[in-house]
């Protein structure tokens, strides 16, 4: 008499999900963006690159490390780019080693805004207001933020073409998909927020015009690649680099409800920890992404694997993203399907942890 094999320990981060038409997904765990600040000279992804990836490529989707789409965006080290023909060509290496291992990435594109230091791009950051955030720059050492410089309407426009350049690169390199990084106090987030965006003219001033950047990038956006290939990260809870005004949730709202109507791939929770309960969303911002966005939503932070299982059993999300555990654990959609232990993650971890 055979015994029933073991049951798996999280079902549900097992179940297969259609992302959208061109995408089927064997799981519902997707690797989170880990910026690592591991690119090489000009910017440009190295073999090392490839071989971490690669390694990870038995998660749902990947999503790569945040990338910048232009130089004068950038305000960490050493992190890569999808603007030149040699970060393109780094990036093929990469998107190649990952689909010959069976798996899918798309490329997080992002625009630093404030955020960015002329230290590494050698002109001062712009921004939609001339507002600065305070304090030390992260993995900068000696750098403190600088004055930003209040972007013309103009620029606002060729900002908004470089998002679709950045996407039709990143196709060209061979990606899935892009994931729009609209999260984390970023420059897209700076626009949608009533602290950073102090703007008079179409792209501030309204709810509806605080708006209007992030829509136009994912417009064109999903004009280069089309919006079967696009998702958008975004951070209701501003939870880094700028601070909540109120109602800035109504501002997120209409954003949803519009994205909504776009038929993206999917909606990405931009977090540290979802467990956090905002009085201003209503709870969790994962929950806040489900009520007010009617397509597929990620949830992500601090999530517990058991959790997350159950969060997916629940309807509560459609899919989860995990992020530092997957640095710590090249193999970790092994570890999960077996109930092996896990790695726990910290800081100091080399680099080449691959
Ligand atoms: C080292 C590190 C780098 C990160 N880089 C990015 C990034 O490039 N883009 C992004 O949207 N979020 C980034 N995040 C946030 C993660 O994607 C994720 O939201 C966060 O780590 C919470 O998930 P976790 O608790 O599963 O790690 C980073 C987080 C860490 C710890």
């Amino acid at each position: 008499m055979s015994s029933d094999p073991r049951p798996m320990p999280y079902p549900h981060l097992f179940q297969p999900v259609v992302l959208s038409e061109s995408l089927a997904l064997p799981n519902s765990v997707v690797m989170a963006p880990l910026t690592r600040c591991f690119a090489g000279e000009g910017l440009v992804p190295t073999d090392e690159m490839a071989s971490y990836y690669a390694k990870r490529a038995d998660a749902g989707l990947i999503v790569s490390e945040a990338t910048i789409i232009s130089p004068e965006a950038q305000g960490y080290p050493d992190t890569p780019g999808i603007f030149s023909p040699e970060q393109i060509a780094g990036w093929k290496k990469v998107t190649a080693a990952v689909q010959a291992n069976g798996g899918r990435i798309f490329n997080q594109l992002w625009h630093l805004g404030r955020v960015a230091h002329s230290h590494y791009t050698g002109t001062q950051p712009v921004a939609p207001s001339a507002i600065a955030w305070q304090g030390r720059v992260p993995r900068s050492p000696g750098l403190e933020y600088e004055m930003p410089r209040e972007l013309s309407t103009e620029e606002v426009r060729v900002l908004v073409k470089k998002y679709a350049q950045a996407a039709s690169n990143a196709l060209e390199a061979g990606f899935d998909g892009v994931e729009i990084h609209g999260a984390n106090g970023y420059l897209i987030d700076q626009f949608l927020r009533q602290q950073t965006n102090q703007r008079s003219d179409e792209y501030g001033g309204s709810l509806k015009n605080r708006a209007r950047f992030a829509l136009e990038v994912t417009d064109v956006v999903i004009d280069a690649v089309g919006a079967d290939k696009v998702g958008i990260r975004l951070s209701p809870n501003a939870h880094v680099h700028l601070e909540h005004s109120p109602g800035d949730e109504d501002t997120f709202i209409y954003l949803l409800e519009e994205l909504g109507t776009r038929g993206l791939a999917y909606v990405h929770e931009g977090a540290f920890d979802d467990h956090i309960e905002y009085d201003y969303l209503g709870g969790r911002a994962s929950a806040f992404l489900r009520k007010h966005y009617p397509g597929n939503v990620i949830a992500c932070g601090s999530l517990g694997f058991e959790e997350a299982d159950a969060m997916l059993k629940n309807g509560q999300t459609d899919l989860v993203a995990i992020g530092r555990p997957f640095i710590a654990n090249p193999d970790l959609m092994h570890k999960l399907q077996t109930g092996a232990d896990t790695t726990v993650f910290d800081q100091d971890m080399p680099k080449h942890l691959v």
